[in-house]
């Protein structure tokens, strides 16, 4: 795969991601333009795009209120999963967030998203709440947080994950 670039999302990128976000979710689940926009918006959100060979690959977004990361989305297209780009980009918004103080970081997960959760579950995030039938008035969404990122276990885990990915600078 050619070089990755991780930037912050452009209103010019929308379209490109509704693609993306059309191909990820059949379930009344994608975001809309207007979602976008609102993200881009507001400046407590940090949306950003991969790009590989001057195309979109994947998105994620977080918003940051007080000392607290929640991550909103993390969509990498279909043909380049599992080469490491969603853990990437949640380096990158991770990495953010810690220049912006945050201690915490939540998020929500669809029950049976299992490439979803395996994802989260090797960063330390760990279950505390759900909502039930959340999905579809049929699936519960799982609360994942990590409670602590300035913990040791914490920092030794995403430091080992940097190294891995040859982004210790
Ligand atoms: C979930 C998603 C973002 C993962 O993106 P990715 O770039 O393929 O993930 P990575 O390559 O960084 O994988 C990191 C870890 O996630 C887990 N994972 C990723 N894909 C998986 C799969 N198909 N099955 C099981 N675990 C998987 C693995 O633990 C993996 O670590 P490993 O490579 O050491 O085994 C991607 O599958 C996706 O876009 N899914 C659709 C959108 C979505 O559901 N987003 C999450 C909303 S909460």
């Amino acid at each position: 795969m050619k070089e990755l670039e991780i930037r912050k999302m452009l209103k010019e990128d929308i379209a490109a991601l509704l693609v993306i976000e059309n191909e990820a979710y059949s379930n009344g689940e994608n975001w809309t333009k207007a979602d976008f926009l609102a993200e881009l918006d507001n400046p407590h959100y940090y949306p950003l795009v991969c790009i590989s060979d001057n195309q979109i690959v994947g998105f994620c977004s977080g918003i940051i209120v007080e000392d607290e990361l929640q991550i909103t989305s993390v969509t990498v297209k279909t043909e380049f999963r599992n080469k490491k780009i969603a853990t990437r980009m949640l380096i990158y918004l991770f990495d953010i967030a810690c220049k912006n103080n945050v201690l915490s970081c939540i998020l929500e997960v669809r029950e049976n998203n299992i490439p979803a959760i395996n994802l989260y579950t090797k960063f330390g995030f760990k279950k505390t709440g759900s909502r039930k039938k959340y999905y579809a008035n049929k699936f519960d969404a799982l609360i994942l947080s990590i409670e602590n990122m300035k913990s040791p276990e914490f920092l030794t885990e995403y430091e080992r994950k940097k190294e891995q990915l040859c982004l210790v600078q």
